[in-house]
């Protein structure tokens, strides 16, 4: 019996030791799941038998073994199949598949499926169907057709999820639950306006006091009462648009609650119950939605045509914020997608690249979307690992070699996560309230929050995501590239970081609006001003770039500009706008400060009030990781060549990952053990290379 077999077969006992590890300290909390019964690093695909009969399930089953993969996701689009008439439940089929995976060591993840109603849910109870912006209601036919506020619909949401966990709790192939598919559609139907005016009534009490905070004598939008606030998720006062997305986030806690409430008593704790989010996709506070769920898990698609492994990884770290411990990626491709303008594939080797890139981030399972693609619907043409004749394609023996690695390097990477001492500040609101008033519609925020972490990470090798509301105290250094919002409360927080000696890096558009969606009176950085010793003039959208040059080196603007003054004697002009030449000159800038800081302690506040060029936030960023101690895993580490590093159980395990399309050399600390790739001290990394050792 090979080691994966043997380590299935020891699935009952592990059963009751996972129980007890799962309520186990720190070691536990470092991966997603700890589950000795099963490999610690989890390959996997989205799997549908509904679509297919048993002896293609066979075959299917039989290949996901060989081609070690040993997770399947499964039910997450079967509600037709499960209860094909309202109330009239069918499970064999399913009972039988999760025995047959069973048998070939392939661990599933049951989806609740109601991210797709049946036609007999949405033609008998119409109002159970989302209503758009535009007042039109949807019909049957695609998928996300349901209102995520209606009541009637979540009773049936909670009466498939309850069926579905009676019968599958304690079944020890079942390791966990995704809820619904890629929560995203609101719903603006009566139900859910009623339900939106009710939660604005319990956060402000009175409607004079939502008047006040939201200054509703602007444009006379004075409320009487909640009931006359109309509900739109654009073109309104920024501050109604806020609280919007407030009670989206709330709503699909709840939605989330409800079947939580309905799987939870019948599962065992060893069942995780997560959903699968979707990296920048900002529909909903996913720390606020997460606050119920178990683990963190996303799907990782590369979303134009090229990859960017600064963005993509950014966006794991992100995924990983939500629960503070390693994550699953719940889908990703199999080579290329079917929903972007060109499908273009990425280059072969680049799913091992985002496989161990995912990782080194502190994934601790990585699934294809798909295994197969259905024989109709929407996504014939979309990547999987076997054609529809469940013969292997190209990206199969990829997949392979990933699931051979996962294997290999399992047990050393068991129990550990990232560790980081610098993080990034990110908010969902300071997101939204930038794209609700861009001001220069090229300031993409999270364009904006890439272009710092980029040079950050690669100067740091580490980075931790982290909310306002976040515990900052273990970081040497924070970076906030654009914390537009900024409450009294968070702002305390970051005043005691710095007075206890840590480095804070504001960049622009900082503590511009309070946690309302109101304007700091003032100014910017708002109740940081004080503590910076400086403020924000005015800012400027940039029509052309505007040159910066000072003690930290020199460059240009771009996008936007802010015009600081340093306030306090104490406070030092690090950069200064100009000169501007020819008729682009910016006569306002010119001469005046863009970068400035303040000691205080040992402490210090930089306020960056610009969008910097590339090289020179570069520049800026190595100094930053200097000034704070910070010391990089690996030193020299040539210009994308990614350093990842997992600790934990005191194991450490390096991760470098070549992102570059020509062959790299990396020399390495000694006393590393290969686990996959060449061997140190001196590493070579082919194009889109991967090295795993182990101190
Ligand atoms: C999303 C969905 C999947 C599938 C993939 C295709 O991630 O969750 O059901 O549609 O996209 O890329």
């Amino acid at each position: 019996m090979d080691r994966i077999a043997s380590s299935f077969a020891r699935r009952n006992c592990a059963a009751m030791l996972t129980a007890f590890l799962l309520s186990a300290p720190v070691a536990v909390r470092a991966q997603a799941t700890q589950y000795p019964d099963v490999p610690p690093l989890l390959l996997g695909a989205a799997w549908y038998p509904e679509q297919w009969d048993e002896a293609t399930w066979e075959k299917d089953l039989t290949s996901m073994e060989q081609d070690h993969v040993h997770l399947a996701r499964i039910a997450e689009f079967a509600w037709s199949t499960m209860e094909p008439s309202e109330g009239n439940f069918q499970f064999k089929w399913l009972d039988d598949a999760i025995a047959m995976a069973a048998k070939h060591h392939v661990v599933i993840v049951l989806g609740t499926p109601t991210a797709a109603p049946p036609a007999w849910l949405t033609t008998k109870y119409p109002e159970t169907l989302r209503v758009d912006n535009d007042g039109k209601r949807d019909e049957h036919g695609n998928r996300q057709q349901f209102s995520f506020a209606s009541t009637k619909y979540r009773f049936f949401a909670h009466r498939i999820s309850e069926e579905m966990a009676k019968r599958y709790g304690h079944n020890p192939n079942v390791v966990g639950w995704q809820l619904d598919n890629e929560l995203s559609s609101t719903s603006f139907d009566p139900e859910a306006k009623a339900q939106f005016h009710a939660w604005l009534k319990a956060k402000y009490g009175t409607i004079d006091k939502l008047n006040t905070l939201w200054t509703t004598s602007y444009w006379s939008q004075t409320y009487d009462n909640f009931d006359e606030i109309p509900v739109h998720d654009k073109d309104e006062n920024p501050a109604l648009l806020l609280d919007w997305r407030h009670f989206v986030s709330d709503t699909w806690k709840s939605y989330c609650e409800n079947e939580i409430s309905a799987i939870r008593p019948y599962a065992d704790k060893r069942q995780f119950i997560t959903t699968n989010t979707m990296g920048w996709f900002d529909g909903f506070d996913a720390y606020t939605v997460h606050s119920v769920l178990d683990i963190a898990a996303w799907d990782d698609y590369v979303p134009t045509v090229t990859f960017d492994p600064a963005s993509n990884g950014a966006e794991h770290d992100l995924t990983r914020s939500y629960k503070n411990k390693n994550f699953w990626v719940m889908e990703t491709e199999p080579a290329f997608v079917n929903w972007r303008p060109n499908n273009n594939a990425i280059h072969k080797g680049q799913m091992r690249e985002m496989a161990w890139q995912a990782i080194g981030h502190g994934a601790d399972a990585v699934e294809y979307w798909q295994w197969r693609a259905a024989l109709n619907g929407q996504e014939q043409y979309h990547g999987t690992l076997v054609g529809v004749d469940g013969e292997p394609v190209p990206a199969y023996d990829e997949a392979k070699q990933i699931g051979e690695e996962f294997e290999k390097a399992g047990a050393a990477l068991s129990g550990t996560t990232p560790q980081a001492s610098v993080a990034v500040m990110e908010s969902f609101d300071s997101r939204w309230a930038i794209d609700f008033q861009r001001f220069n519609n090229a300031f993409d925020p999270i364009a904006e929050m890439v272009d710092f972490y980029r040079p950050l990470r690669a100067a740091a090798q580490a980075i931790d995501i982290v909310p306002p509301s976040a515990d900052i105290t273990k970081y040497k250094l924070v970076l906030a590239p654009a914390l537009n919002v900024l409450s009294g409360a968070d702002a305390e927080r970051l005043i005691a970081y710095v007075r206890q000696g840590g480095h804070l890096i504001l960049g622009p558009r900082s503590a511009m609006k309070n946690e309302y969606d109101a304007t700091w009176t003032q100014r910017q950085p708002g109740p940081l001003v004080d503590l910076l010793g400086g403020r924000v003039e005015e800012k400027y959208a940039l029509a052309n770039d505007a040159p910066v040059s000072g003690l930290v080196g020199s460059g240009s603007a771009k996008i936007w500009a802010e015009l600081l003054e340093a306030k306090s004697g104490d406070t030092k002009t690090l950069l200064t706008y100009g000169p501007s030449s020819g008729e682009h000159g910016n006569g306002w800038l010119d001469g005046k400060p863009a970068m400035i800081t303040r000691t205080v302690g040992k402490g210090v506040i930089t306020y960056v009030g610009f969008w910097p060029d590339e090289k020179l936030l570069a520049d800026m960023a190595g100094a930053w990781v200097e000034e704070a101690g910070v010391t990089p895993l690996v030193a020299g580490v040539p210009a994308g060549v990614e350093v990842c590093e997992r600790t934990g159980q005191g194991k450490t395990v390096l991760i470098l990952i070549n992102h570059n399309t020509t062959a790299q050399s990396v020399h390495l600390p000694a006393g590393m053990k290969t686990l996959i790739g060449q061997g140190g001290p001196d590493v070579t990394l082919a194009a889109y290379g991967v090295a795993v050792l182990e101190r």
